[in-house]
């Protein structure tokens, strides 16, 4: 089940999408226990990087038990993306990157994220100078188009450039996150594309996963909300591609992995714990009962202790009926 990517040996097709606000090292590595082939930075600041910001650096930081993991870039300017791609191989990062598919007004007015797939000249010196940078070819993540399926025009430059992979969220700019993604243009993608695809977009079950991979050809499934609350999801989607029976994830793994996630967003500091592990205690009880009570208790609670404490009581009862 290995696959080739941007020149790394990935041991399964299933990849943790980057998700800014949530995958941070913690989760990351939390994802990687799960089963995760390979997990995303969320996107950092090519401009904050390459001036070594604090905050950016804070977010691009690599932990070394992680790997391998792509750190990911936004950004308008050739220029500045080379430097911050220097600096993202100087962090320890295994693959670069380039973020052409954020439809947020912040990023866009900045000529960043889904902007350049309105300019395929900008979006291609974006990648070429992310390449030179690396040293070395990067990955790219994408949309369809402003509005429609514009693949044709936009990613033969970007291969050019340096692409070596091509993530496609199968969905289109002004969409944003509405209605469905469209399975057939990651298929048709795949059919003339001359480096790796990887597929993206609602997968919500390993069912699902393995669905994409048969149903669009795709060399690859990224999982992004689908993996919030399930780590194990990756795992699980490994077994029924080999043809093995997915084992299902009891409670009290649930219990452990909150516990085991709080250790390691300690590692970051107090209000990172706090915040990881409340989001991460709502998305385990995602669907179970008592779930909306959890949710209020967690925002309420001051600590990561009684975060853990909170998910300790909550288990154990929904254990004991
Ligand atoms: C909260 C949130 C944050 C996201 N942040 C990023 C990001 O930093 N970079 C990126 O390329 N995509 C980002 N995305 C898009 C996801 O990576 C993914 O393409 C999208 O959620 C569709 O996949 P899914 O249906 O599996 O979630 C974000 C999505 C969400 C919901």
């Amino acid at each position: 089940m290995d696959m080739q990517l941007a020149g790394l040996t990935l041991d399964s097709p299933f990849i943790f999408a980057p998700l800014a606000g949530v995958t941070r090292a913690p989760v990351r590595l939390l994802a990687r226990r799960g089963g995760a082939a390979l997990v995303y930075t969320e996107m950092v600041s090519a401009m904050g990087l390459s001036l070594s910001q604090p905050q950016t650096l804070r977010l691009a930081r690599v932990w070394p038990d992680e790997a391998p993991l792509a750190l990911q870039l936004f950004g308008a300017d050739p220029g500045r993306m080379r430097l911050a791609a220097a600096k993202a191989r100087e962090l320890g990062a295994d693959i670069l990157d380039v973020n052409l598919g954020c439809p947020a007004r912040k990023v866009r007015r900045q000529g960043a994220g889904s902007a350049l797939l309105d300019s395929p000249e900008r979006a291609r010196a974006v990648v070429a100078g992310a390449a030179e940078g690396w040293g070395g070819p990067v990955t790219v993540k994408l949309r369809l188009g402003f509005d429609r399926d514009d693949l044709a025009e936009i990613v033969p430059g970007l291969v050019e450039a340096g692409a070596a992979a091509i993530c496609l969220h199968a969905r289109t700019t002004r969409q944003g996150f509405a209605g469905q993604a469209d399975w057939a243009a990651i298929a048709r993608l795949k059919a003339w594309c001359p480096v790796p695809v990887i597929g993206n977009g609602d997968v919500i079950s390993a069912e699902g996963a393995v669905a994409m991979l048969k149903q669009t050809g795709c060399d690859a499934v990224m999982i992004g909300r689908g993996a919030l609350g399930d780590p194990w999801i990756f795992s699980r989607a490994a077994d029924l591609l080999a043809g093995r029976q997915p084992r299902p994830v009891s409670l009290s793994e649930r219990r452990r992995a909150l516990a085991e996630h709080a250790e390691l967003a300690l590692r970051e500091g107090e209000a990172l714990a706090l915040h990881l592990s409340r989001l991460l205690l709502i998305w385990f009880c995602k669907g179970l009962p008592g779930a909306s009570e959890i949710r209020r208790a967690a925002g309420c609670a001051r600590s990561w202790r009684e975060v853990l404490r909170l998910g300790d009581s909550y288990f154990a009862n929904l254990e004991a009926v």
